[in-house]
């Protein structure tokens, strides 16, 4: 973890919401069950510093595409220094997932946006516009320092379960949320 990535958290945790990146032991849950065989277009949103975006391009396919949204200007610095041609970042926010996708639908969403220090109404819009991001069967990937917004990702998603980390810093929730098979 470097000092500039921290300091830039800490400096504008009114967006970042928190004071350390996530650690290994958190993005490695977040990411275990992410079938990184099948999956072809994965979007992140809130990627900071990068080390969820570092590891999924990792384990991710050649041919499978990573499209990555970030809002603060030194992080988007330190994201353009990924030289990978399945990565898009994407400066601004994660409301403009559609748009951005045009049409195109992911697997995944992996996201480690501070919903908690958000409006209601920009949550409701977030997780609505990465609900009908996914495609059927797609899986939406949240960890939160508190629980607070469960029940609005109850709304969104039928299937939902919470995993708790307590090895990391600070310890962390994470909501594993699918969309169904079918159309509701
Ligand atoms: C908790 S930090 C996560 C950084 C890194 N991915 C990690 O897990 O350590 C949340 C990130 O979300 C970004 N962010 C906040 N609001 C956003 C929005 N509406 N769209 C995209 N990114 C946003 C912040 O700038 C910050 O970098």
């Amino acid at each position: 973890m470097s000092l500039r990535s921290r300091l830039v958290l800490i400096r504008n945790f009114g967006t970042t919401g928190a004071i350390a990146p996530a650690s290994p032991a958190l993005i490695g849950r977040m990411l275990h069950g992410i079938n990184f065989q099948n999956a072809r277009v994965i979007v992140e949103f809130g990627a900071g510093d990068g080390c969820i975006t570092r590891e999924l391009l990792r384990r991710m396919r050649p041919d499978a595409r990573l499209v990555s949204f970030e809002i603060n200007a030194q992080f988007c610095a330190m994201l353009r220094e990924i030289r990978d041609k399945r990565f898009t970042l994407v400066e601004g926010s994660a409301e403009r997932v559609e748009q951005v996708l045009a049409g195109a639908k992911a697997d995944y969403v992996v996201s480690a946006l501070p919903l908690a220090r958000f409006p209601s109404k920009l949550v409701d819009g977030i997780l609505s516009a990465a609900q009908r991001a996914l495609k059927l069967g797609g899986d939406y990937i949240q960890y939160q320092y508190v629980p607070l917004t469960y029940p609005r990702i109850r709304k969104r998603f039928q299937q939902v379960r919470t995993e708790f980390v307590p090895l990391c810093l600070p310890p962390s929730f994470i909501f594993f949320c699918h969309k169904a098979e079918v159309e509701a």
